[in-house]
């Protein structure tokens, strides 16, 4: 029995403007995804979603996973247990972790000795095979862990302060709300092709905070970047309540993570305001997450 986890991200800065070639941070945080395999007569995919064999309704991710690696290893049977702490579907990549602990469990699995560029690689085309579309950050992210700077791929300085996010528990299409920015700028590319690119400056200038642990900062140029959002038309009430939650709790700073819509909020805290924050997010109609950054992006659990 092998066991893989991969952990779930939040964005920084720079969702949406990363479509225009726009810079972005993003950061893998400890919410895990743990997929357990082993060998078995036929395949069985077991979540809280169901009790399955291949099956691209109820697990689309999993079953890609498994027809695209048959092509390079002779797949008969296995049996895949799924886990999660991610909310799904909700802009904190737990299609990208299912996906590439999937992969990273078979790996070990089989033994096929794939690099873990080569995990994130296929996790990306399981995802655009699923999704219709998708960036490559979220199964990169979640393949090597730690804070990204996008498109470049750089390390950033770990992020030591506490993340609380916060589930609207509405869940909205990244593809539409790609598809409502594109509408928009292709009526306006005066206002909001400025509009994308101070988001990248934004993303830019926030590098340099990152390396030097200014969250203080990190947290005026989120808010900034929640206002530049929510003028693209990818914010809701239920997001900003979330946000403005947050920020009168105490928070550095708070912004949607993802594609907006419905989806969840994140928020930088300093350890002593953590409780405030969540109590906030919770009494304006959210669910709180407490958690932090991580440095660990796939990992063997148990062999
Ligand atoms: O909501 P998510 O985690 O799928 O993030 C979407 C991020 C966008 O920038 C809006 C789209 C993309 O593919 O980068």
């Amino acid at each position: 029995m092998i066991t893989c986890s991969a952990p779930g991200k939040i964005y920084l800065f720079g969702e949406h403007a990363v479509v225009y070639g726009e810079n972005a941070i993003c950061c893998a945080v400890d919410l895990r995804t743990r997929v357990q395999v082993k060998i078995d007569e036929t395949v069985n995919i077991e979540s809280v979603l169901g009790k399955t064999g291949i099956d691209f309704e109820i697990h689309p991710y999993v079953s890609a996973v498994i027809e695209r690696m048959r092509e390079f290893i002779p797949i008969k049977g296995v049996s895949i247990k799924i886990n999660s702490d991610i909310p799904v579907g909700s802009g904190v990549g737990s299609s990208a972790a299912v996906t590439v602990a999937t992969i990273a469990a078979l790996n070990t699995l089989f033994n096929c000795k794939m690099t873990l560029e080569e995990i994130a690689k296929l996790g990306h085309e399981v995802e655009v095979q699923i999704q219709g579309a998708a960036s490559p950050t979220d199964t990169y992210v979640s393949t090597m862990g730690g804070v990204v700077l996008i498109p470049q791929k750089k390390k950033l300085k770990r992020i030591d302060c506490e993340i609380v996010i916060g589930n609207t528990n509405m869940l909205s299409s990244t593809k539409e709300l790609v598809a409502n920015v594109a509408k928009l700028q292709n009526s306006y590319p005066q206002i909001i092709g400025p509009v994308l690119s101070v988001i990248g400056s934004i993303s830019k200038i926030g590098e340099e905070l990152v390396i030097n642990s200014d969250y203080a900062s990190i947290g005026n140029l989120m808010n900034i970047n929640h206002g530049l959002l929510d003028s693209v038309g990818v914010s809701s009430i239920e997001l900003s309540s979330l946000v403005y939650a947050a920020r009168n709790s105490g928070a550095f700073g708070a912004k949607i993570t993802g594609a907006g819509g419905g989806g969840c909020i994140v928020a930088f805290v300093d350890r002593m305001q953590v409780d405030n924050v969540a109590y906030a997010i919770n009494a304006a109609g959210g669910s709180s997450i407490i958690t932090n950054a991580t440095e660990h992006g796939i990992m063997v659990e148990s062999n």
